[in-house]
């Protein structure tokens, strides 16, 4: 759907269009490689990963340093052009080949079955639909192919779910992105047809205050392969 920006009054046609949101993430990510750990999980999330990888949304390419020797080609999709534009510069700096290519995880421009690994950091928070982007990614992996995940979502106690839903009522989704707190990572991969592999609850930052962004899951689901006969 082409955008109208209310500042300029040019159409964009990018299915994500949050420059502000996108300039400041740029920022504020990289600090929080060191200063929140970020690094440490990205290399986590990646580790033992092979073959042909999809990274959806995947924001100004933090994750590309993190990939290990045996991944044979990555195609990161990413929506948001200031942020794409940050990713392709990542990506040449990057050890493994990374392809930076516009599109969107409701639609993704790319084969049935063509990936042995799809991995979503940070990003299941802010697509429009998550069903339809997992039922995308699904038909983007190969039977038995696994997905990497890294995601926040509801968690703590009554107050802050509350605060959570409350927020995603109102504030949130517009100040930062399109991103919401109160979504369930774990239960939509469940609902997607996908097998849970280990995963486990993390909080960031691991210390200090809890936040409506602290209740993150970082694991592994399968697309389940065919029983054989
Ligand atoms: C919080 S950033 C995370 C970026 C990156 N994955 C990381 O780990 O730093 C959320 C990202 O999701 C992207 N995004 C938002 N809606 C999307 C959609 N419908 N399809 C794919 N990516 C989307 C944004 O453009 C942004 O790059």
């Amino acid at each position: 759907m082409p955008l109208r920006s209310a500042r300029s009054g040019k159409v964009s046609r990018d299915p994500v269009h949050h420059p502000l949101f996108a300039r400041c993430y740029a920022r504020i990510s990289v600090r929080a490689e060191t200063r929140m750990g970020m690094a440490g999980v990205r290399e986590r999330l990646l580790a033992g990963l092979s073959g042909r990888v999809i990274e959806i949304g995947a924001g100004n390419g933090l994750n590309f340093a993190h990939y290990p020797g045996a991944v044979s080609e990555v195609v990161a999709i990413e929506p948001e052009r200031v942020l794409r534009q940050l990713a392709v510069e990542s990506a040449l700096r990057s050890e493994v080949p990374v392809d930076v290519v516009p599109g969107a995880a409701e639609a993704l421009p790319v084969k049935s079955e063509a990936f042995d690994a799809a991995v979503v950091s940070l990003v299941l928070c802010s697509v429009r639909d998550v069903p339809r982007a997992l039922g995308e990614i699904r038909r983007v992996l190969r039977p038995g192919g696994e997905v990497r995940f890294f995601e926040h979502g509801r968690g703590g106690g009554r107050a802050m779910t509350l605060t959570q839903r409350a927020l995603d009522r109102t504030l949130w989704p517009p100040l930062s992105g399109g991103c919401h707190v109160a979504r369930d990572p774990v239960g939509a991969l469940r609902d997607a047809g996908f097998e849970l592999g280990p995963y486990r609850q993390v909080l960031m930052p691991e210390k200090g205050p809890r936040l409506p962004t602290s209740y993150c899951v970082l694991g592994t689901a399968w697309r389940p392969a065919p029983e054989e006969p």
